[in-house]
């Protein structure tokens, strides 16, 4: 596997160096921003047209639709919408909404069909969106049936996972979105031979912009999880590189201490860091030593306060592991459920908070550090996009 960018021991290296210095990589400058970025129903109508209506964003990971027919429904920032494998392997995302009168085609959060019938008056589409059956047809007229079907939204299967860009007059390039390096640092992961082994889904009365920048933030490790993750991750010590779009910053876990002092040589470090990466607009990857968490941000679709957060858990299928069945699921539930405690108990209070706390009439305005690097980068492609006319 040829590495991209700077080669990770380099890099583990670079940031040994900033913990032996109390440094970590850094901007040059702070960056002012206002709380009404956080509330304002405008902007948010703005970040969902020119942010989600324009650029492909992560929707689910490919294995949780694994056969023809299987689907899932999910509410995206501009539209609800259907996600279901196709026949040939292909993906198709179709907004749920009956071409007759308009009601929600499908309820079910997810199952496997072979065709999908609307509830209300029974008009039925195949699973590619086609208009198979109009109930009493001889006494509807001369509707023109092939401007009936579902309507589709761009869809692109790419490194395991599903990505749209959620408006259907829209086109989608996923590779070009991510830019050569981005594109293939995912490749190189293998995540298209993996599985999802668990997801979970958050409604949280916060933006969706608060909830993934306290995922991007090496800063309040130590501060607001002094028991939990303070006790493995070293605080503030990054080593970071900026993609454009995306990028990427390892954080450095307390198992490397002995080699504060002692000179490692040319061994390999990388057990003792975990890799994160913001894959814009909405995602934060971490690698760690045997699989991958996914957490998804999708704003509310009218509420600037309320967003969707998905989290999941990406890994080796159970015969690529080696383990068995028991073993397996005993490690993802474990796993799910202490994400899940530190995110209850210690990160969702705080951006609760946050939310009520930026809606005061007189909130003032904030600072991002130099030392907040990819919560620079979060915002500064946001403010580009939505800029953007
Ligand atoms: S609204 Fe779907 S069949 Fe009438
Ligand atoms: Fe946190």
């Amino acid at each position: 596997m040829t590495e991209v960018g700077i080669p990770r021991e380099e890099r583990i290296r670079r940031a040994l160096d900033h913990l032996r210095n109390d440094t970590t990589d850094e901007f040059e400058h702070v960056t002012w921003f206002e709380p009404v970025e956080f509330t304002d129903p405008e902007i948010a109508k703005l970040e969902r047209e020119r942010v989600f209506g324009r650029v492909p964003s992560i929707i689910i990971h490919g294995s949780e639709i694994p056969r023809a027919g299987d689907f899932v429904t999910l509410q995206l920032p501009r539209n609800n919408v259907i996600v279901v494998r196709q026949r040939d392997g292909s993906v198709k995302t179709l907004v749920n909404q009956c071409r007759h009168r308009g009601a929600m085609v499908e309820k079910e959060e997810k199952g496997r069909c072979r065709l999908f019938s609307c509830p209300y008056h029974r008009w039925s589409y195949d699973t590619d969106g086609a208009l198979r059956t109009i109930t009493r047809d001889n006494t509807f007229g001369d509707a023109d049936r092939s401007e009936r079907n579902l309507v589709q939204l761009p869809t692109e299967e790419r490194h395991g996972f599903v990505w749209v860009v959620d408006d259907a007059d829209a086109t989608i390039d996923v590779a070009d979105w991510l830019g050569p390096e981005m594109d293939s640092i995912m490749g190189s992961y293998g995540m298209d031979k993996m599985v999802t082994t668990r997801v979970q889904r958050f409604d949280e009365p916060v933006n969706w912009k608060l909830m993934q920048d306290a995922f991007l933030d090496g800063y309040h490790i130590q501060y607001a999880h002094p028991n939990t993750a303070a006790k493995h991750i070293h605080t503030n010590v990054m080593a970071f590189e900026d993609f454009g779009h995306h990028c990427r910053f390892l954080n450095l876990r307390k198992t490397i201490d002995r080699w504060i002092e002692e000179d490692p040589g040319d061994r390999s470090l990388a057990e003792h860091v975990t890799e994160s990466h913001l894959v814009g607009p909405n995602s934060t990857l971490l690698k760690q030593p045997d699989h991958f968490q996914l957490l998804t941000f999708r704003p509310h679709r009218s509420d600037p306060q309320r967003c969707h957060m998905e989290i999941r858990l990406i890994a080796p299928t159970l015969e690529d592991s080696g383990m068995t069945e028991e073993r397996w699921n005993r490690i993802w539930d474990k796993n799910v459920e202490i994400l899940i405690a530190v995110l209850h108990n210690e990160d969702f209070p705080i951006l609760r908070g946050s939310q009520v706390a930026m809606d005061s009439a007189n909130a003032g305005n904030m600072l991002l550090g130099r030392n907040e690097v990819a919560n620079q980068v979060f915002r500064r492609e946001i403010q580009k996009l939505v800029g953007e006319n």
